[in-house]
């Protein structure tokens, strides 16, 4: 009962494989980042550098140093992302729409390729 309940409450932060259209890094993931992310990342928060080129190496196994239980990307696992998880400041709660998250979600749960 409890394990179909935990099962169940992951489910809903996980993509079901099935209908899930392929997501690539270089066409999908990156034009995101350019749009939204890097007037900020490197200039006003160094530690994380999401232009073309660094973003990649800078998010898929790296160690948050705000919060170092979790990494910023954990392949397989976008409940467990940091990218995903950490609360942005006021200013920022709709910098992503539902669907962009949902993107992001998808590229992590497809394993987070460098595509
Ligand atoms: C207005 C400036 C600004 C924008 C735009 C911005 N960020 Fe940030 N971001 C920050 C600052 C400052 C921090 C550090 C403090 C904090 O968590 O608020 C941060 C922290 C982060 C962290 C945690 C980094 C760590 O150390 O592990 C992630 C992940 C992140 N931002 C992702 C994004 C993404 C993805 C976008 C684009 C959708 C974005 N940010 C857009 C300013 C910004």
């Amino acid at each position: 009962m409890v394990a179909a309940l935990i099962a169940a409450a992951l489910g809903l932060a996980r993509v079901r494989p099935g209908g899930a259209q392929p997501v690539s890094f270089r066409r999908n993931v990156q034009p995101l980042f350019d749009a939204k992310c890097t007037s900020c990342h490197p200039v006003a928060y160094p530690y994380l550098d999401l232009r073309h080129g660094h973003a990649y190496h800078q998010l898929v196994g790296v160690v948050s140093p705000l919060s170092p239980a979790f990494e910023r990307v954990l392949p397989g696992r976008p409940e467990l992302s940091y990218l995903l998880t950490h609360v942005p400041d006021p200013s920022r709660r709709h910098l992503l729409s539902g669907a962009e998250r949902r993107l992001l979600a998808r590229w992590i749960e497809q394993g987070a390729k460098d595509n």
